[in-house]
């Protein structure tokens, strides 16, 4: 395993970082019922091979993950990580929540203190919530009080919100969603290396995509196995996070013991600085290969946006060029179902074309609608 300094602790993590989001479970479907006994086995042999970083959330696992990452930390494993949890931010809305939540919170861990305590998920207006809401001063108070050592924040908005909220706090650390097809999303390259200069560790989170990346398209596999470093697509992603000096530790969310045992070995050999050019240009080849899949040319600029009958065109178009690139069709259903729910899928579209008159690409939104709506049902 290799090891770094973590920012203003003073200590050295593993580069590695378990994430308790996808762990093993009895019941498919139902992410809510653990496989407890697999779970544990898996942390605490991450652990002994060196993973000194542990992630969770209120809400991973249906609320299951606190209370089984507390088990799995007894045994004397707690005083061997870093252990982080996140105060669902949507569900305050007084200021004495944060402080309720966290003790909740310690109590389902069953720990006395936690390392580090993140604001889960901000966003610019969650954000703006959360300032209205003293999040100052309950930061200060749960450091003072020894609840938390240390304070941070998870991220899944736009590029100018995360350096907003960089610049809004003292920050131990941020967390963002980064990989080789993300680095223009989200809080994005320009953002990462904003904190890096800004002093603020960045923990990655999501380096696969959620899994996908492990799982790439046939003609992305058969790239990756003729490039003569024989990587897998596993290692190829782990490496671009890794290269990065201003992240410390890389989450995954291990679903079987063959997964740890995998990122185990792969993190032997990530340090930062490490990959060569001909590497980089490789990697910005795999990008443009699954970027080449994408099926709409929509660019989110939102020009079409309000359409009268509500159909949330740029969403719709984002859920079909997802499920191209990454050929999983079954995802454009599931997001699709998401957007039915909402009342804003195509079926919606009484072809007032106001939407093509405001397109800046051009694009023939209503055929489009109608072809994406037949596919996805
Ligand atoms: N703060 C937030 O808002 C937020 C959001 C997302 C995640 N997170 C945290 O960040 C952690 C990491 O994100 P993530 O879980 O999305 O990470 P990820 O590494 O992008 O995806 C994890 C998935 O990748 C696959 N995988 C991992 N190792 C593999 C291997 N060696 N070979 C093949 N497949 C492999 C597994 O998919 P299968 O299970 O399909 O096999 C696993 O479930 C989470 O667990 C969570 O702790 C936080």
């Amino acid at each position: 395993m290799q090891y770094v300094p973590f920012g203003k602790t003073g200590r050295q993590v593993s580069r590695l970082g378990f994430g308790m989001m996808r762990l093993p479970t009895l019941k498919k479907g139902d992410s809510q019922v653990i496989d407890r006994e697999e779970a544990i086995r898996m942390l605490r042999f991450a652990i002994d091979a060196g993973v000194n970083y542990v992630d969770t959330a209120y809400v991973y696992h249906g609320g299951e993950s606190e209370i089984l990452t507390g088990i799995a930390l007894k045994d004397g494993y707690r005083g061997r990580v870093m252990l982080t949890t996140k105060l669902p931010q949507w569900l305050v809305e007084k200021e004495s929540d944060m402080d309720r939540l966290l003790d909740e919170q310690l109590k389902k861990l069953d720990v006395s203190y936690l390392d580090f305590y993140l604001l889960h998920a901000l966003d610019g207006s969650s954000f703006d919530k959360l300032k209205r809401l003293n999040y100052q001063k309950f930061l200060e108070k749960a450091k003072a009080d020894g609840r938390i050592r240390h304070a941070g924040f998870s991220f899944h908005g736009e590029k100018d919100a995360f350096v907003d909220i960089i610049d809004g706090y003292d920050w131990d650390m941020a967390q963002i969603q980064f990989n080789y097809l993300d680095d223009t999303a989200q809080a994005t390259l320009e953002g990462l290396l904003y904190a890096q200069r800004r002093g603020v560790p960045v923990v990655v989170m999501e380096p696969l995509r959620g899994g996908a990346l492990a799982n790439p398209p046939e003609d992305i596999r058969d790239t990756i196995d003729a490039n003569p470093r024989g990587w897998s697509p596993v290692e190829w992603a782990f490496r671009y996070v890794g290269d990065f000096r201003n992240v410390p530790t890389i989450l995954s969310g291990m679903s079987s013991m063959e997964q740890v045992q995998d990122n185990l070995r792969i993190f032997e050999d990530v340090k930062a600085d490490d990959l060569t050019e001909h590497d980089k240009v490789f990697l910005a080849a795999l990008k443009r290969s699954y970027l080449s899949r994408i099926k709409v040319g929509c660019t989110a600029c939102n020009y079409c946006q309000p359409c009268p009958q509500e159909v949330q065109i740029p969403r719709i178009f984002e859920a079909c060029n997802e499920a191209f690139m990454l050929n999983q069709p079954s995802s454009l259903k599931w997001n699709y179902g998401g957007i039915i729910k909402d009342n804003a899928d195509g079926s919606r579209c009484v072809a007032c074309g106001a939407c093509e008159a405001a397109c800046p690409q051009g694009l023939p939104i209503i055929q489009l609608l109608r072809e994406i709506d037949a596919q996805a049902r």
